[in-house]
């Protein structure tokens, strides 16, 4: 991935939007996919029509990407995501949230499902994610950098600003959605983690274990854009879960909670724009 091809997107985005910059940007995780669709003023542009773009293989979800204004301010809202246990390499599970960056989006909202590893969480629980941990030993600045995007080492201190938080915690209260905190760590998947992988988490800070959103937390903070973390515990951890993980259980407590979430995204999104 070079810097023209993510120019040439960016290009491509403000073109077929006919929006010269967006604000925010919201990449939309498991059972959210809809989200933007029925929003006033949506503008839809399948992934496949933007060059560079990572198509998901996805049945029936090939990728889209939204503009949409609430209020005036355009918000970029993508829906459909590529993750690294599929195989893809780290420069296109990262394209969409660059592009997005290069739109004019200085904040970033990653929202997610995750398992609950901490005390006290439950399924059904959002999080706002606090800080992340890397357990896969992947990056998506590997490689030659370049300084267009952003440093060669960037700093990590507060890739989840404190007050980003507060906006989001204050949208909760007003949208009657309460909203707890937690570390993220990151694991490759596809399988589901043993719960020996679960504990050494917990103890090494972890409170929230999923296969996403650091890559693109880390991508996002290296060009300077402060970012948002939302999970959603679908199911409680390996191990600490008294059932077997499945699939179908994440999906579905997903659904359960999609009216939450998107409650919340309403009364967030415009002040994030602001
Ligand atoms: N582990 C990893 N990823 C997940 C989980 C989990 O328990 N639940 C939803 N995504």
């Amino acid at each position: 991935m070079s810097y023209d091809e993510l120019a040439a997107a960016a290009a491509a985005v403000r073109d077929r939007t006919g929006r010269p910059t967006h604000a925010v940007a919201v990449v939309l995780g498991s059972g959210l996919g809809d989200y933007a669709a029925t929003m006033p003023g949506a503008i839809a542009i399948p992934y496949a029509d933007l060059p560079g773009f990572p198509v998901p293989r996805v049945e029936g979800h090939g990728g889209t990407l939204y503009s949409v204004a609430p209020q005036g301010r355009p918000i970029l809202v993508l829906s459909g995501r590529v993750h690294t246990y599929e195989g893809w390499p780290l420069d296109k599970v990262v394209f969409a949230v660059r592009t997005a960056v290069l739109c004019g989006c200085g904040i970033v909202v990653l929202t997610n499902a995750a398992g609950g590893a901490g005390d006290g969480l439950a399924a059904g629980d959002l999080v706002l994610i606090r800080d992340h941990i890397n357990l896969t030993t992947r990056n998506p600045l590997v490689g030659a950098n370049d300084a267009r995007l952003g440093p060669r080492f960037p700093d990590m201190s507060a890739v989840y600003p404190a007050d980003l938080r507060q906006m989001a915690h204050r949208a909760g209260e007003r949208a009657g959605v309460p909203l707890k905190e937690g570390v993220y760590a990151w694991f490759l998947g596809p399988s589901y983690e043993t719960p020996a992988e679960v504990q050494m988490a917990r103890r090494l800070g972890a409170d929230l274990v999923g296969m996403s959103t650091v890559p693109e937390a880390i991508a996002a903070r290296h060009m300077g854009a402060r970012v948002l973390g939302i999970s959603l515990v679908t199911n409680l951890a390996a191990g600490i879960s008294p059932v077997p993980l499945s699939h179908e259980e994440v999906q579905q407590t997903a659904q359960e909670a999609r009216s939450r979430f998107t409650a919340l995204l309403d009364a967030l999104l415009p002040k994030l724009a602001d």
